[in-house]
């Protein structure tokens, strides 16, 4: 969580930096700052300006206050240490105000540090971790430059962090570094940009390297210089780290809204295309198989594997748990799925016929990836399914698949997780292949695969139509959604969509188990969303409809086109076209989340930046 971001070069770096906050707003919005070098001044002050509340609350100030200096860093907060008011947000000053940093990230230790800080003198405006930092530095800064005393502070902190960090005595450079929290450098002509991911990058430049644990960038307008922080601490900071420097596919255009009212609402509606493009290259269709060029040098170790372990958060935990049920059905592997935040605390049985397999959309999520690395430490084969392109756990697992969906800003997942699907379809089709399945279940289900894009676009085109429904259900209290098999994780995921961005409180639940205990909340209030479309268990569920229309409860029903007789007992109906069982989520799960979107439009609901939440949980 939190967005930082650094500029240092020939433009005014205020504008540069607040066009790229709004892009890393996503990561957590409750205030905002950000601090500049005023360059035409003798002394080089720093100006800083704060707000409480969203980015754009920063423009009038940097007017007001003629902020134009060509050195400059900001940040996006969202509070984990101190609430969130001006004196908390970033970024933080030293007892002088001469020295700033911004920071995402959590210092373990801080409330230590800050104690001795202040039996040393120093003084401390805020209730946050961070200013720790600037304070540290501060300490340091006696005969070396700004980098040796950053790297001699970094040194003592426990915790994460990415940090960029300004000061008046050297005005003429930016200091970045990263520990556990992304870091990401453009380099453009004569301008570089540090920031927490590339969105707020691309519209300056597509070269960028990503900094590693540990590492250090040193930038000034005309050259930049990464280091390990060790070795800066012992002042050699002419010892430069190889970077490679990578080229983003990504363009400005996909992390713009285009026309939609919100991000969430495009992201739902390139839904067709984020399939087709997860499957480009990858169906071989007459073998009935995937081609998946990133698990190519795995193939083997793969094929020897007994169990795999699934780790994931939110939104990708739930495409994990429908995983569970492919991967056993059709590949005959034995499947568990964690949440990541659990996995590494219930001592797991971790041996080498066992795989681990992490699903995140922004490849940053800190349980995730604190799974990945207990994995790695008990040497196991690690896999990951992400879309963000050079983002920790894609470079920390040993193999993988990328999404390929584009760049996704709403807080809200909705193209990550269709694309996950689409991806752990291809996964089970590659595994069913390396065991079991006989070819012509294989081209079956290529042939399936290849047809679900153009099934997603029929769906959209209801989006008149599910609207009208959801304006009918968006004042009530309480939602109870359900399913069974396969729609028992979309009916977590729909439930976890509507209140994410409604706020109407909503739970999902395995249809089966509904009669231990959710029955007793039918009432009024309450409406019933179940996912019934025709398959193995759709007899079942409809006793369970039955069973909440008996007592007077409202009921959606998602049912597969054709079904007539469902009409008999839901309330309103949703159709989508007919799927094999496997791949029902891919369709059931488009409804539920235009469903959401258009019952929090009406509500009034900030959708694409839903209170409290930020995107990308770099914290634990
Ligand atoms: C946050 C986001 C969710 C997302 C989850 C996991 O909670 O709001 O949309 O599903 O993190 O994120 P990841 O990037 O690991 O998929």
């Amino acid at each position: 969580m939190c967005g930082i971001i650094g500029y240092i070069g020939r433009q005014k770096a205020p504008q540069i930096l607040i066009e790229g906050l709004k892009r890393l707003e996503y990561r957590g919005y409750d205030s905002a700052g950000l601090a500049v070098v005023d360059n035409n001044n003798r002394e080089n002050k720093i100006n800083c300006v704060k707000v409480v509340g969203k980015v754009k609350g920063l423009e009038p100030l940097v007017s007001e206050q003629v902020l134009n200096g060509s050195l400059g860093i900001a940040h996006t907060r969202w509070a984990t240490h101190g609430a969130p008011t001006e004196i908390n947000a970033h970024p933080h000053c030293d007892c002088k105000k001469r020295i700033y940093v911004a920071h995402n990230g959590i210092i373990e230790n801080y409330a230590a540090l800050k104690s001795k800080l202040e039996q040393e003198g120093h003084k401390f405006q805020s209730e946050t971790d961070t200013e720790v930092l600037p304070h540290l530095i501060e300490k340091f800064f006696r005969d070396c430059s700004l980098e040796e005393a950053v790297a001699r502070a970094l040194t003592l902190v426990e915790g994460t962090y990415g940090i960029a960090v300004i000061c008046e005595h050297e005005p003429r450079k930016l200091v970045a570094a990263r520990c556990g929290s992304p870091l990401v450098l453009g380099l453009g002509n004569k301008e570089y940009i540090i920031a927490s991911d590339v969105s707020a990058i691309l519209r300056h430049t597509r070269q960028v390297i990503y900094l590693d644990d540990g590492e250090m960038a040193i930038l000034t307008s005309d050259d930049f210089n990464v280091v390990d922080v060790e070795s800066a601490m012992r002042g050699e900071t002419t010892k430069q780290i190889y970077k490679q420097i990578q080229e983003i596919e990504w363009d400005i255009k996909q992390a713009q809204k285009e026309g939609y009212p919100h991000f969430m609402l495009k992201e739902i509606n390139e839904q067709d295309e984020v399939v087709r493009n997860a499957l480009r290259g990858r169906l071989l269709m007459e073998e009935g198989t995937a081609k998946l060029g990133g698990l190519e040098n795995v193939e083997d170790k793969l094929r020897g594997i007994k169990r795999m372990v699934i780790a994931a958060c939110g939104t990708a935990y739930y495409a994990g748990l429908i995983a569970e049920y492919m991967f056993s059905e059709f590949a005959g592997l034995l499947t568990k799925t964690e949440i990541a935040s659990e996995f590494r605390y219930r001592h797991p049985i971790l041996d080498e016929q066992t795989a681990l397999l992490n699903i995140s959309q922004s490849g940053e999520t800190a349980d995730t990836l604190a799974a990945l690395r207990e994995a790695k430490r008990k040497g196991i084969l690690s896999l990951g399914i992400v879309n963000v392109v050079g983002s920790t756990i894609a470079r920390e697992t040993d193999a993988g698949v990328y999404n390929h969906a584009g760049p996704e800003i709403g807080v809200a997942s909705t193209k990550a997780f269709i694309s996950q699907l689409t991806v752990l379809s291809l996964l089970t089709l590659f595994l069913g292949r390396q065991r079991n399945m006989p070819a012509t279940e294989g081209k079956n289900l290529a042939e399936e695969l290849n047809l679900i894009p153009e099934k997603i676009a029929q769906i959209l085109k209801q989006q008149k139509y599910i609207k009208k429904i959801a304006q009918q259900y968006a004042g009530y209290e309480h939602a109870l959604y359900l399913g069974r098999k396969y729609n028992y994780p979309v009916a977590l995921e729909g439930a976890l969509k509507l209140k994410e961005i409604s706020y109407i409180h909503a739970e999902g639940y395995a249809a089966g188990e509904m009669k231990h205990g959710p029955i007793a909340l039918v009432d009024k209030n309450l409406f019933s969303v179940f996912i019934a479309p025709y398959d193995t268990v759709y007899e079942k569920i409809i006793s369970n409809m039955q069973e909440i229309k008996a007592r007077g409860g409202k009921i959606i029903a998602i049912a597969t086109e054709g079904n007539k007789d469902i009409k008999k007992i839901a309330d309103d109906v949703i159709y989508i076209p007919p799927a094999p069982e496997m791949l029902s989520p891919l369709l059931t799960t488009v409804p539920l989340q235009l469903f959401a979107y258009y019952a929090a439009a009406e509500r009034g609901c900030p959708i694409d930046q839903p209170r409290n939440l930020a995107k990308s949980v770099t914290v634990e």
